[in-house]
């Protein structure tokens, strides 16, 4: 590259050398050259002659003959996987044109008129006003050095003699008053395309659409391969569903030159909410010290050039050190059952830690899925969470219930889910008993331990048959004497109001569940 003086001095020449077509911009006719240009001589012969195949969408083998910066750019840009050889586009186009399938496309005049552009430099638009490599990134005369050279000051600054927008449309700044093109200036937008034409984000640090490093290999070839993670936290992935910006990892940035951007310092700032506090890049190493990768795993700081995916175990380990023993699936929502992939979701790379559905509370791994509901559906869960003879019966009546998620007896009970029967369960001195083989409960006060004249029901968990909600399953209908034998149990002297008849038999009113199976006798709708 050109040294800052040696350019400004160029500069100075051709300003001088112009200045006076200057003072009349819209005037201007540069000297048309002898050398053959791209835009005046080759497009036109290209477009005719191989642009039936070769067009600006879905070219043949990848080359279009309709831009110059296509024209000149690797061809084909992939084949070899590689980094493409810059200097070879010249050659591969001769030897495309020698092939036999192509060889009578173009009569003699033609083919010298390209062997002659390729010889002077293969200008795009060669006048009198700038170096032929003007327009070829390959070359030390590339117009984005100089303008780069002077933190783009001729683009930016209408005053300036040199400044662009006095001759070229489509320059960011223009002079007041001046409109049009100076002669055959080509509008920067001719070539820089994209919505914000020369000021887009793409253009000084990017590939077109794309924003950020790498630079297109075939026009940099000098370009930082190493530039590939920029690609790898931009893309979402299932480690990062929802998207990281920019802004994630540095200042935020407008097209505004006059600040830290583009003074030639990269610059970093990591956003505390998605990487943690402190996180830290050194420019020496190009290594991270940021939250999002420092877990305890096998790659804490890793290096921006590093090649590779991240592995589960590379940040944490997987599961970490001391964790809660079981399927991963029991407690978070986004890993499969081993901790070995994620299915994508917001919560993994949010900087907080997620349980379950990540709503913070018990509900975000009991109970189904989208709401605040605790109870699981599984077994006889569901009888238990609205009997239809009885009130709810508390978790705490069948479990020892943590207060918080991190109890040690909520994680780390073996058998898991131990199943502690206390409360009414245990009414009537009764003393439960829940046989985890064949997942049954003996002696439950509710299922009728310690009534008179009755075996206790041995109900099992997960019986979808419903015998266990009749009425002579827990106790007689009516009870074996002394108990009175009359069978007009619903009638207001005993236990009226508690009992209804209905076709079917007797039922639970819906007033009645309040003290049916509560562990007390009650006569008249009352207490004893
Ligand atoms: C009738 C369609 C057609 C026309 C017209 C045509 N080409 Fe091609 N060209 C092709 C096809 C098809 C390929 C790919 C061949 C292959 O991959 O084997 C190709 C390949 C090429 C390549 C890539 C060679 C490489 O290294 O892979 C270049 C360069 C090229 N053409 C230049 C030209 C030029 C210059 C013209 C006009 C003078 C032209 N073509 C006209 C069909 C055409
Ligand atoms: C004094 C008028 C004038 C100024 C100032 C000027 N240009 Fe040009 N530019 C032209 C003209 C005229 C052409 C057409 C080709 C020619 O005659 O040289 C051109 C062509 C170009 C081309 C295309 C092709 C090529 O290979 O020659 C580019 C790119 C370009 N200018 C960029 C710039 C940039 C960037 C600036 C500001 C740093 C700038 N020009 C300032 C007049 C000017
Ligand atoms: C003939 C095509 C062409 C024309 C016309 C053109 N450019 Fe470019 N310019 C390029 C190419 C190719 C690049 C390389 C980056 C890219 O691919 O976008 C580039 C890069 C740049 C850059 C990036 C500088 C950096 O620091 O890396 C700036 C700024 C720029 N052009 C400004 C202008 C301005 C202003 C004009 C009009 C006065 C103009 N260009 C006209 C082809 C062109
Ligand atoms: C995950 C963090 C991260 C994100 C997200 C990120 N960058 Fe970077 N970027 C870096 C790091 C680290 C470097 C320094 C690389 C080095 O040492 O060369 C860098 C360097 C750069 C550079 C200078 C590199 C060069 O080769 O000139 C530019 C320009 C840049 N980033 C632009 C962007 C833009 C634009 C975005 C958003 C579209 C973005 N970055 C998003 C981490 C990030
Ligand atoms: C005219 C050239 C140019 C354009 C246009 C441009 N940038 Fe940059 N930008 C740079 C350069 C050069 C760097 C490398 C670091 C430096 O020099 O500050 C950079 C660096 C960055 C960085 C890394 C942080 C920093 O300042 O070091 C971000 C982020 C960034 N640019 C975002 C953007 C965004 C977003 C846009 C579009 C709105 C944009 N850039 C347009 C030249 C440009
Ligand atoms: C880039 C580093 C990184 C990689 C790679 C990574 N994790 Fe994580 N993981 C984290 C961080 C940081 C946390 C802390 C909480 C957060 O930010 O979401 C976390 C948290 C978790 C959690 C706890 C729930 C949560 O989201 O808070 C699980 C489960 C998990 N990771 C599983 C995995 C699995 C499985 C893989 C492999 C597919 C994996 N992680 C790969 C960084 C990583
Ligand atoms: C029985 C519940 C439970 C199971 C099973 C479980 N985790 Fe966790 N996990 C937790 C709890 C609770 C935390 C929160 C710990 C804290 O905040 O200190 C956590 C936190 C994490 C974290 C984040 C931070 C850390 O380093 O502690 C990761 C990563 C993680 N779990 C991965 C896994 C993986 C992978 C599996 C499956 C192999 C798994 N967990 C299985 C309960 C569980
Ligand atoms: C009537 C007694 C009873 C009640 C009330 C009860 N559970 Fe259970 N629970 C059980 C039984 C029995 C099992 C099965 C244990 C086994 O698999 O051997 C169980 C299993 C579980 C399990 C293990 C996973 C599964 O679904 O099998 C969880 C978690 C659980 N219960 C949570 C709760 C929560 C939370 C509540 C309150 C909202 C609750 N239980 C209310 C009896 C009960
Ligand atoms: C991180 C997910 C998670 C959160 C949050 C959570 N639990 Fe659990 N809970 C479990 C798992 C896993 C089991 C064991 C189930 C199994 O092994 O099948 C369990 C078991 C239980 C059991 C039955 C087992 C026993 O310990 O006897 C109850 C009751 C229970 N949890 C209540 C709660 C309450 C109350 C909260 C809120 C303070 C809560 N849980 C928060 C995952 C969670
Ligand atoms: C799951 C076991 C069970 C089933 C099924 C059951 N009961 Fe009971 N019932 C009891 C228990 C236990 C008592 C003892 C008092 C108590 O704990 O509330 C009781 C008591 C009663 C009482 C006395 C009043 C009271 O609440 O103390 C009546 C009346 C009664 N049951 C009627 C019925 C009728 C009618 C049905 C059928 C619709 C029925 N029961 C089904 C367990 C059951």
């Amino acid at each position: 590259m050109m040294a800052r003086g040696a350019r400004a001095l160029a500069w100075a020449r051709i300003v001088a050398g112009t200045a006076a077509l200057c003072a009349a911009c819209a005037e201007v006719r540069p000297v048309a050259s002898v050398a053959p240009t791209f835009e005046r001589d080759v497009r036109p012969t290209l477009e005719a002659r191989c642009g039936q195949c070769h067009g600006a969408r879905r070219p043949a083998a990848g080359w279009s003959a309709s831009r110059f910066t296509d024209v000149i750019a690797c061809v084909p840009a992939s084949t070899d996987g590689g980094v493409p050889d810059a200097g070879a586009w010249p050659s591969r186009l001769a030897a495309a044109l020698a092939r036999p399938d192509h060889q009578g496309l173009l009569d003699d005049a033609q083919r010298a008129l390209i062997a002659r552009w390729i010889a002077a430099g293969a200008p795009a638009a060669r006048g009198a006003m700038h170096p032929p490599g003007f327009s070829d990134p390959r070359s030390a005369d590339f117009h984005a050095r100089s303008l780069r050279s002077q933190r783009w000051a001729p683009m930016l600054d209408a005053t300036r003699a040199e400044a662009c927008g006095r001759c070229h449309e489509g320059s960011p700044a223009r002079p007041a008053g001046v409109t049009g093109a100076a002669g055959d200036a080509p509008s920067c937008t001719s070539c820089h395309e994209q919505p914000g034409g020369p000021l887009s984000c793409g253009t000084c640090h990017g590939d077109g659409e794309r924003a950020t490093p790498p630079r297109d290999p075939c026009l940099f070839p000098g370009a930082s391969p190493s530039a590939g993670a920029h690609e790898a936290h931009l893309r979402a992935s299932p480690l990062h569903a929802s998207p990281f910006t920019c802004e994630t990892c540095h200042p935020s940035r407008t097209a505004d030159f006059t600040g830290a951007h583009g003074d030639g310092v990269v610059d970093l700032a990591f956003d505390a909410e998605r990487a943690g506090d402190g996180g830290t890049y050194d420019p020496a190493t190009r290594t991270c010290t940021v939250g999002c990768h420092r877990q305890g795993g096998a790659r804490p700081t890793p290096a921006w050039n590093e090649l590779g995916p991240m592995r589960c175990n590379d940040c944490h380990s997987s599961p970490p050190a001391n964790h809660p023993r079981g399927e991963c699936v029991a407690c978070h929502a986004e890993p499969d059952a081993t901790g070995s992939s994620l299915r994508p979701g917001p919560l993994h790379l949010n900087a907080r830690v997620d349980l379950g559905n990540g709503n913070g509370t018990c509900t975000a791994c009991h109970g189904r899925t989208g709401d605040m509901d605790p109870w699981p559906e599984t077994g006889s869960h569901t009888a238990h969470r609205a009997p239809s003879g009885g009130a709810p019966v508390a978790c705490a009546t069948c479990h020892t219930v943590p207060t918080r998620t991190e109890d040690p007896s909520h994680f780390e009970a073996a058998p898991r889910a131990a199943v502690r029967l206390t409360g009414a369960a245990g009414a009537r001195g009764a003393r439960p008993m829940y046989d985890t083989t064949t997942r049954s409960c003996a002696e439950v006060a509710c299922h009728g331990a310690g009534l008179a004249g009755t075996r206790a029901d041995v109900p099992t968990w997960g019986d979808p048959s419903g015998v266990a909600r009749r009425c002579g399953q827990c106790h007689g209908v009516p009870p074996a004497p002394p108990h009175t034998t009359r069978t007009d149990c619903a009638s207001l002297i005993c236990h009226g109001g508690e009992v209804a008849l209905s076709p079917s038999g007797p039922v639970i009113t819906a007033a009645g569940r309040a003290l049916h199976q509560n562990g007390v006798i009650d006569y008249a709708g009352a207490g004893p």
